[in-house]
C-alpha cells in the first residue's frame, strides 16, 4: 500500500501533482478563463455583501491560510483576519456586519477547529469548510464546503493536504474576485494557467532533488536552525519549520526576515544553519541584505530561490532552485524542498517518520 515507498510520507510527497490536479478538476471552465464551482453554494449576491473573512485553522492547516489570507485580500480585496482555532475559541471575536468563516482542516475532526467554527456560527457567521474528508464533523456542520481531493493522507506529518489546501484557497480567491470582479479578466486567465501549470512543475521539483539528501545529512546533527523569508515566504518558512521539528525532532524557528535585527541575530553564530526562501521578485533585493546581514555572523546559508534569481544564487552557500511561476503561486513549489529536508532528515536520524513522537494524526482532544 506504500507503493514501493519507504514511507507513506514520502509517498504522500510524490502524490502531490496528483492531488493538485484533483483538487482543481471540473473548479475550471473548459476555455481556461473561469472558475466554476459547482458544489459551492455561494451567489453572486452573497458574495458582494461579504464584509470581513475570518480564517480558522491548527497547525499545518494555519499554515495555509496564512498563504489563503494573502490571496483572497490580494485578488478579491476582502479584508481577512486569521486566527488559530484555540485562541479564536476564547477571544471573543468581534462579529459585525457580513461575516464568512473559512475552517480548514484536513481531517475534519480537528476539536478546536470544530468548536471555532461553532462559535462562529452562533454569532452569526456563515461557515465555509475546507476539508480533505467528505462526511466529517467540519463538512457536515459548514454552510458552504471546498474539498481538497488529495485523497487518504496517513502519515502524522501533513505534505498533500498542505498543497491541495493552497489550491483551494487560489481557486477561492480567484471565484471571489471574478464574482466581486475585482481582477481584471486578463489577469485571471493567466493565473488560471499558471495555476493548471503548477502540477507539472512540483514533478519537476520532485525529479531534482538528490541535493537534498546530503544537505540533510549535514544538518542531522544540529541543536537548532533558522528558517527566513518575507511574505509568502515567511509564511512558507512556518511550514517548513514545523516539518521540522515535528518528525526530526530538531528545534528551528521560522522568522520573518526583516524582523531578525529586532533581536533574533543575536543568536546566529559561526556555523549557524539557515534556510532562506526568496521567490518574490520584488523583495529580491530585501532578502540579499537579510542574507548579508546573517552571513557577516557566521552563518551558513541556503537558499530556496527562483531559478532565474541569479544574485541570489551569489550571496547564500548552497541554493536549491524553484521553477519561474506567479508570485502568488511560489508556495506549492517552495514548500516541496522544505518536505523533502525534514523526511530525509527524519531518516538520517533513524526516527520513525510516519508516527513520531508524542502526535497523533486527528487531533480530538481540546
Ligand atoms: C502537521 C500536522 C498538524 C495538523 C493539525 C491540524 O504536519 O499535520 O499540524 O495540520 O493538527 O489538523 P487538521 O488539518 O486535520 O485539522
Amino acid at each position: 500500500e506504500k507503493d514501493g515507498y519507504e514511507h507513506y510520507m514520502l509517498k504522500e510527497i510524490y502524490e502531490q501533482p496528483r492531488a493538485l490536479r484533483n483538487t482543481m478538476t471540473g473548479r475550471i471552465d473548459e476555455a481556461g478563463q473561469q472558475i466554476v464551482f459547482p458544489d459551492l453554494q455561494l451567489s453572486t449576491e452573497t458574495v458582494k455583501g461579504i464584509e470581513k473573512i475570518y480564517i480558522v485553522a491548527c497547525g499545518t492547516a494555519y499554515h495555509a491560510g496564512m498563504i489563503g489570507k494573502h490571496v483572497i485580500e490580494s485578488l478579491a480585496q476582502i479584508p481577512v483576519e486569521i486566527d488559530v482555532a484555540s485562541e479564536f475559541r476564547y477571544r471573543r471575536p468581534l462579529f459585525k456586519g457580513k461575516t464568512l468563516t473559512i475552517v480548514v482542516s484536513q481531517s475534519g475532526e480537528t476539536a478546536d477547529t470544530l468548536a471555532a467554527l461553532r462559535e462562529a456560527k452562533r454569532n452569526g457567521s456563515s461557515i465555509l469548510a475546507i476539508t480533505n474528508v467528505v462526511g466529517s464533523s467540519i463538512a457536515r456542520e459548514a454552510n458552504h464546503l471546498i474539498t481538497t481531493n488529495a485523497g487518504p493522507e496517513i502519515a502524522v506529518a501533513s505534505t498533500k493536504a498542505y498543497t491541495s489546501q493552497l489550491i483551494a484557497f487560489y481557486l477561492l480567491g480567484l471565484y471571489l474576485a471574478q464574482e466581486k470582479e475585482t481582477l481584471p479578466s486578463e489577469e485571471r486567465k493567466s493565473l488560471i494557467a499558471a495555476l493548471q501549470k503548477l502540477p507539472e512543475q512540483v514533478e519537476t521539483v520532485l525529479a531534482h532533488a538528490e541535493g537534498i539528501h546530503t544537505f540533510a545529512q549535514s544538518i542531522k546533527d544540529e541543536g537548532h536552525l533558522f528558517f527566513i523569508g518575507r511574505g509568502l515566504d515567511y509564511a512558507v518558512s512556518q511550514e517548513g519549520s514545523l516539518k521540522l521539528k515535528e518528525i526530526s525532532y530538531i528545534h528551528s524557528e521560522a522568522y520573518a526576515a526583516g524582523e531578525l535585527k529586532h533581536g533574533t541575530l543575536a543568536l546566529i553564530q559561526e556555523g549557524t544553519r539557515v534556510i532562506a526562501l526568496s521567490t518574490q521578485a520584488e523583495l529580491h533585493e530585501k532578502m540579499v541584505s537579510n542574507i548579508t546581514e546573517v552571513k557577516a555572523r557566521g552563518a551558513n546559508v541556503l537558499g530556496i530561490a527562483l531559478e532565474d534569481n541569479v544574485e541570489l544564487h551569489r550571496s547564500v552557500d548552497d541554493v536549491c532552485l524553484i521553477p519561474s511561476t506567479d508570485a502568488l503561486l511560489t508556495p506549492i513549489l517552495s514548500v516541496i524542498p522544505l518536505q523533502l529536508i525534514a523526511y530525509y532528515t527524519s531518516v538520517a536520524l533513524g526516527n520513525d517518520v510516519d508516527r513520531p513522537r508524542n502526535l497523533a494524526k486527528s487531533v480530538t482532544v481540546e
